[in-house]
């Protein structure tokens, strides 16, 4: 059974999408971690209602690196071995990352490498992409950047604003997230350089 951590710094859906995959059966993990940066988050209420260790870990004033090792600490005690970044927005430094090879997912809300980094909705929208969507990848030390696990596209529409732009993609974001962790913890994802290859069950 995967421990998974959960990363979260705000609203949090897409750690509810996890949440109620894992507890409806469908992915073999147990959520042993969610760790905020912030206080504040939505998410973290959610977590505390669902009876999940949580954890807040300022980040406000920290380096990248120094940060991390907080982070390190936090995944050792509760024995994460599989963490999933959901709309968290501070970088892992290297040293984390190396720790943890190919067991750290990421969710972007866009096909990378287009739109890496924030606002990769409105960057869409002002670039004039006709097509966008959703990109569920490994973390590397690079931003945005690690072997694509799923995607799923979404069209521009002509009245699109960022938020309706951004709630369609969002629907999607909640279906290829839980289903890139059930494949990754069903151990039917092979890495051959960037590419991914997903085994039949
Ligand atoms: C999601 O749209 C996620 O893809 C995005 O933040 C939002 C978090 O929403 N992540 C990034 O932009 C990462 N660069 P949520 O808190 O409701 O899951």
């Amino acid at each position: 059974m995967n421990n998974v951590g959960i990363l979260i710094s705000g609203r949090g859906s897409n750690f509810r999408a996890l949440s109620d995959a894992i507890e409806a059966g469908r992915i073999p993990a147990r959520i042993s971690l969610v760790l905020s940066n912030r206080a504040s988050a939505a998410g973290l209420e959610l977590a505390r209602e669902r009876n999940y260790p949580t954890v807040c870990i300022p980040s406000k004033g920290l380096g990248r690196d120094a940060y991390s090792r907080l982070l390190a600490r936090e995944f050792k005690s509760a024995q994460v071995d599989l963490v999933c970044l959901a709309g968290f927005m501070r970088i892992l430094g290297p040293e984390l990352v190396k720790q943890y090879p190919l067991r750290i997912l990421n969710i972007h809300p866009s096909l990378l490498p287009a739109f890496t980094g924030l606002h990769a909705q409105r960057q869409a929208l002002e670039w004039g992409a006709k097509v966008t969507g959703c990109t569920v990848h490994f973390v590397d030390e690079e931003l945005d950047h690690g072997a694509i696990i799923l995607q799923h596209p979404v069209p521009v529409e002509d009245g699109d604003s960022e938020e309706s732009l951004s709630s369609r993609i969002l629907v999607h974001e909640h279906q290829i997230y839980p289903e890139a962790l059930k494949l990754v913890c069903q151990n039917r994802v092979r890495v051959e350089g960037r590419r991914v290859r997903i085994m039949p069950e």
